[in-house]
């Protein structure tokens, strides 16, 4: 585009009023747009100086090349003339309405850990794309994430004005004596005299500086404070993170995320994106289980009351009539005036709603021995019980289960079939 000047294009529509310094930014339509859609301009502030012009051009190739959907996308630029200072260097992108991560936590204060931890992933997904595509951010702070409509679900990542592409054949190779990135979170491998200033963790690790920052509000600053200490271990954040939800877990996060010797670090987005994805993906309440009240609550909660006690008025209901059974049984025994052993046994047939228990007598010369199955089962809304004996079995009570009748029909059927049984071995045809 052989623009010298964005004047000739744009309109202002509005100011923005915070820039790193490098670059003047508005808010600008396109001068023939009778819509006025709303626009993000860039303008390059010392635009003498050849390698601001050159690190210019490289940003505006990355919001050319990258193809994201929370980045925004470069719709004009006269970039290419970079080498022709008559060419004052702009830049027009998609403009994103919202307040940036910084603006967002000094209005509305830190994020809970659920949506934090959202927030965090979707910027590492961004930053996985971006890696996945030969190129290092370096400059990832709250500054430079907008919350597109002020939705913390919704973040952009913006201003790649010293990001680094590993394909790009203009590498600056004088970068290993200056300072690279922010104050947000100063690294050590992007201070002066380090080699390693093209290395992806050093996003990963800005990016736990910011699911730090988002969580407490604070700012990360170092890796390491003059006592050693970690940032999420120094007092102010300790007190906002032992608290939260996710809080245990959280800390681990940072142990490895905040290490100083980068190898020893979250090695790729990814790894990151697996780790956070675990720890959401456990159930809230396993969370906040730390003590007994609590953990009964759980139980009792997760337990299938609704069945275990249909189950437990089953069981209750077959046991009473067992045991109404068993005095039936008892008594006309009994009343047959002669005296017999009884015995009992359990059946190995029995399930869950249908139970089997033999009853069974003996003369005293062990000569007779007589057995009785009660055969007891709910099934659907009735309880019915049987008697089995020599291998025939009759049903002598169907009652509703839920209110049963154990009436003096079936207290008849039940000793008439006990008699009938007995009878006939003691006097066989
Ligand atoms: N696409 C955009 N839409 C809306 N606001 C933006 C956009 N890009 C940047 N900004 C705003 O402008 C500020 C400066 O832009 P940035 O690209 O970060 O420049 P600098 O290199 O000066 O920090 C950002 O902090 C943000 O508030
Ligand atoms: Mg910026």
């Amino acid at each position: 585009m052989d623009v010298n000047n964005w004047t000739q294009n744009w309109d202002v529509l509005g100011t923005i009023d915070e820039s790193g310094g490098q670059a003047s930014v508005k808010i600008v339509s396109r001068k023939l747009d009778s819509q006025k859609n709303p626009k993000f301009l860039k303008v390059l502030n010392r635009q003498s100086d050849d390698e601001r012009r050159s690190r210019f051009h490289r940003e505006v190739s990355s919001y050319q090349t990258l193809n994201h959907s929370n980045i925004p996308k470069a719709t004009e630029t006269n970039s290419e003339f970079y080498a022709d200072k008559s060419y004052k260097l702009y830049l027009v992108t998609d403009y994103i309405p919202g307040k940036t991560l910084s603006k967002y936590i000094e209005s509305e204060g830190c994020i809970d850990s659920k949506t934090a931890i959202a927030l965090t992933l979707k910027i590492l997904q961004i930053a996985e794309y971006c890696h996945n595509n030969d190129w290092v951010h370096r400059d990832i702070k709250p500054d430079n994430i907008i919350l597109n409509d002020d939705n913390p679900l919704d973040p952009y990542l913006i201003d790649f004005g010293i990001s680094f592409n590993s394909q790009d054949l203009h590498g600056f190779q004088t970068e290993v004596g200056q300072e690279i990135g922010n104050r947000f979170l100063r690294l050590p491998e992007l201070g002066i005299g380090s080699p390693n200033k093209r290395d992806p963790r050093s996003d990963v690790t800005s990016i736990c500086g910011i699911l730090f920052y988002a969580l407490t509000g604070i700012q990360p600053v170092t890796l390491l404070n003059e006592q050693n200490q970690l940032p999420h271990q120094r007092n102010d954040a300790q007190t906002a993170l032992t608290s939260i939800l996710y809080g245990r877990q959280l800390l681990a996060v940072f142990d490895r995320g905040f290490q100083n010797n980068i190898s020893n670090r979250w090695n790729t987005a990814r790894d990151l994106i697996i780790k956070l994805s675990e720890i959401i993906s456990q159930s809230d309440t396993l969370q906040n289980l730390n003590d007994s009240a609590s953990l009964l609550a759980q139980i009792r909660r997760d337990a299938n009351f609704e069945n275990y006690s249909r189950l437990q008025q089953q069981r209750n209901l077959i046991a009473r009539a067992l045991r109404i059974l068993d005095e039936l049984f008892t008594t006309t025994i009994a009343s047959i005036d002669l005296h017999f052993d009884t015995m009992q046994r359990s059946s190995d047939s029995s399930t869950q709603n249908k139970k089997i228990y033999g009853r069974g007598i003996r003369t005293i010369d062990e000569q007779i021995e007589i057995w009785f199955w009660f055969v007891i089962s709910v099934i659907g809304t009735e309880l019915i019980i049987s008697i089995r004996h020599d291998e025939a079995e009759s049903e002598i009570l169907r009652t509703d289960a839920e209110n049963p009748i154990f009436d003096a029909i079936f207290q008849e059927a039940a000793k008439v079939k006990f008699l009938t049984a007995i009878r006939e071995r003691l006097h066989p045809q």
